[in-house]
């Protein structure tokens, strides 16, 4: 039999699968999602993420030195408050535990590079992403306070605001009151193709940030759809977001491919808490290996055209990256 074309020709060795791999990792595109809490010298394990903390102000040194030793150099924030009310004033209060944590890490890590999620539902009594009129989210009295949000993280320290409320015009008024506020360089990651989903669950626990009745579904996006989701991700390009991010990650790479064709800008992938929480469980009962399992789907996120990783799992793949796998 001639056989001219054999694949498996390029399979031999590591050495040469290494050598012809088409994806690449670099520990510079993983971001770290980390959660801020009010309170006093306390580090709190996340019961349904084990593994990931709630960390205080004074504390929250511990993890951010760990990330920069193992080379990852960006980080997201969350916030928990000591308290929430109707209309979320912790959020955008100058001295709301975001801005205050922001100025710490800024203070004493000046190498990290601080990003803020940009959401009313942490903030909230009633866990919606903003302020409601009857049962249902005003989208356009949101609209001012997450664009006031994003100036109080500015102004506080952060370096690029990430809305993830998912209200119809928040990027074009987030910018405008960046801009009017002077931080015209401050970029905004618009988490544009957002869907509701059930992969959030965990990150609800740890967060505090469950609605009170019904659902995400006026505003976060139905996962059956896919143009739709590309109709978000054009419209946060033109409303000027600097970077699109698809999110969860897992069941939705064939969102990051998509956008990854339409739109010109940097394209982020977060994997998020019940992805982690997914892999944590079954790795616990030794039913698969965990730092394979995160490799691949880390690989997979890059494969299908992501820029930029978010994870919970950032130090452990810095580590696998530092190791070649
Ligand atoms: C806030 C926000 C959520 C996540 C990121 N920002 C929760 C939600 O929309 O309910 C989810 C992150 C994760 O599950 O890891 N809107
Ligand atoms: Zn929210």
């Amino acid at each position: 039999m001639e056989m001219t074309k054999r694949p498996r020709r390029l399979r031999g060795s590591m050495t040469l699968r290494k050598m012809v791999r088409e994806t690449r990792m670099d520990k510079a595109s993983l971001m770290y999602p980390m959660f801020v809490m009010d309170g006093e010298n306390k580090v709190e394990e996340i019961p349904s993420m084990e593994g990931q903390y709630r960390y205080t102000v004074d504390r929250m040194g511990e993890c951010l030195q760990e990330l920069l030793d193992t080379g990852v150099t960006s980080v997201m924030l969350f916030g928990i408050p000591a308290v929430k009310d109707e209309v979320g004033s912790q959020a955008y209060d100058d001295n709301g535990i975001v801005q205050r944590a922001l100025r710490y890490a800024k203070e004493h890590f000046p190498q990290m590079y601080l990003v803020t999620d940009v959401c009313m539902c942490e903030y909230t009594s009633h866990g919606h992403c903003g302020v409601l009129c009857d049962h249902d989210v005003d989208n356009d009295k949101t609209l001012e306070l997450l664009a006031k949000t994003a100036v109080s993280h500015a102004k506080a320290g952060a370096q690029m605001v990430a809305p993830s409320d998912m209200m119809d015009g928040r990027v074009a008024a987030i910018r405008e009151a960046l801009d009017e506020a002077g931080f015209t360089n401050v970029p905004i990651m618009s988490y544009a193709v957002k869907y509701a989903s059930a992969f959030y669950g965990p990150f609800r626990d740890a967060a505090g940030s469950a609605p009170a009745f019904g659902d995400r579904k006026t505003y976060q996006m139905d996962f059956h759809n896919s143009r739709e989701g590309i109709k978000e991700a054009l419209l946060d390009e033109e409303e000027g977001a600097d970077i699109i991010m698809v999110k969860p990650a897992m069941s939705y790479l064939d969102m990051v491919a998509k956008v990854r064709e339409q739109v010109t800008t940097p394209i982020a992938c977060y994997s998020v808490s019940g992805e982690y929480a997914m892999v944590k469980a079954a790795a616990k009962m030794g039913w698969i290996d965990e730092e394979r399992i995160i490799c691949e789907m880390a690989v997979s996120a890059y494969r299908a055209g992501a820029d930029i990783y978010i994870t919970y799992y950032a130090k452990e793949l810095a580590k696998c990256m530092d190791e070649g796998k």
